[in-house]
């Protein structure tokens, strides 16, 4: 994993190729004194990390063309980007979309709960999601990430089609007494950018890592993560817990892996792949996860079959036998 704690737009010019990304989510900051905010709305800021960096309104226009530019440019063709923004500085992002190639695909609206308490004007509880892709031919949407097309809610509605409107209602998150960054996205919303717009193995960037929130989701489903944060107090403490997430470990519970995205289907491993698979699936037995989890897992990740990763684990027994005897008895 490639994370930098460096100002996103130098650091990509240093570390990220031409057409090498498969996903971009970010959350650039608002532009609204984002770092003073809690003064506003008397939040309780005790287990936010310090040093959250804010761009001025002065500089937002340019900031925020630069920075997409070399998203644009890292983005491999049929690549997407999500990019998550507040009403205030709307315009400058959507003015720096269009100086760029980047073609629009939704202009998404995520509704959450508990919006900025205002006395006299509407009380404002949502941001603009705006997903673009680079023209290319392989553009990733996997529209049964979350539901069959067959599906059904009570009522006889298509539980796809009202996973695929463009107005998302998704909660955020509260950790009381964990520290945390500023405007930490919640897993769901994450989850669902990431599930629909790439496939295990992906590489997925953010330019503004925050909390690391899309590194570790992207992470836990599988997909490399790499990305930059600024502030160096958020950046040494996220470096740490991510490690704590294993590769694939978010998978339990999706939907099996159907049997099109079986990428490596028949296609001869390695010695050295066969290894990193076991070891993978080892490391998950050892966090809890059931053997037939971890298998699924891996399955979704390396894009080959049950069965296939099961003769694996089972060939490669590199003293597995002992750790299985304990568990499976
Ligand atoms: C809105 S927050 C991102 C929140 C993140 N999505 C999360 O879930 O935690 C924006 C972040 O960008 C960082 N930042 C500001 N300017 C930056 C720059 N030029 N390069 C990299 N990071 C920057 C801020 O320190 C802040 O952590």
């Amino acid at each position: 994993m490639m994370f930098y704690n460096e100002d996103c737009i130098e650091g990509a010019k240093k570390y990220l190729k031409d057409n090498s990304v498969d996903l971009i989510i970010s959350d650039p900051p608002y532009g609204i004194n984002g770092d003073k905010l809690d003064k506003h709305y008397n939040r309780d800021e005790n287990n936010v990390i310090e040093g959250y960096v804010e761009v001025s309104k002065e500089e937002y226009p340019e900031f925020s063309f630069k920075w997409i530019k070399e998203a644009e440019r890292v983005l491999k063709p049929g690549g997407s980007i999500y990019i998550i923004s507040g009403y205030s500085n709307l315009r400058h992002i959507l003015n720096a979309l269009a100086e760029t190639n980047l073609e629009e695909r939704n202009h998404i609206i995520w509704k959450y709960n508990f919006g900025v308490y205002t006395s006299k004007k509407f009380i404002s509880s949502h941001y603009h999601i705006l997903y673009f892709i680079k023209h290319g031919e392989n553009i990733t949407f996997n529209t049964n990430a979350f539901y069959a097309d067959c599906e059904k809610n009570e009522n006889g509605g298509s539980l796809n089609y009202l996973d695929r409107e463009d107005v998302w209602i998704i909660n955020r998150e509260y950790k009381p007494g964990q520290i945390k960054n500023k405007n930490e996205l919640p897993k769901s919303l994450l989850t669902k950018m990431i599930l629909y717009s790439s496939n295990p193995n992906d590489t997925v960037c953010d330019f503004f890592l925050g909390s690391f929130s899309t590194a570790k989701v992207a992470i836990g489903l599988g997909r490399y993560a790499c990305g930059f944060e600024i502030n160096k107090n958020a950046f040494d403490y996220q470096l740490k817990e991510i490690e704590k997430i294993a590769s694939g470990e978010f998978l339990v519970g999706q939907r099996p892996v159907p049997q099109n995205k079986l990428f490596n289907k028949g296609k001869f491993l390695s010695e050295k792949e066969k290894y990193q698979i076991t070891s993978e699936f080892k490391q998950l037995i050892q966090k809890g996860d059931s053997k037939k989890n971890a298998i699924n897992i891996i399955s979704g990740k390396y894009g080959r079959g049950y069965w296939s990763i099961l003769n694996i684990v089972d060939q490669n027994d590199y003293s597995f036998s002992k750790i299985e005897q304990t568990l499976f008895d």
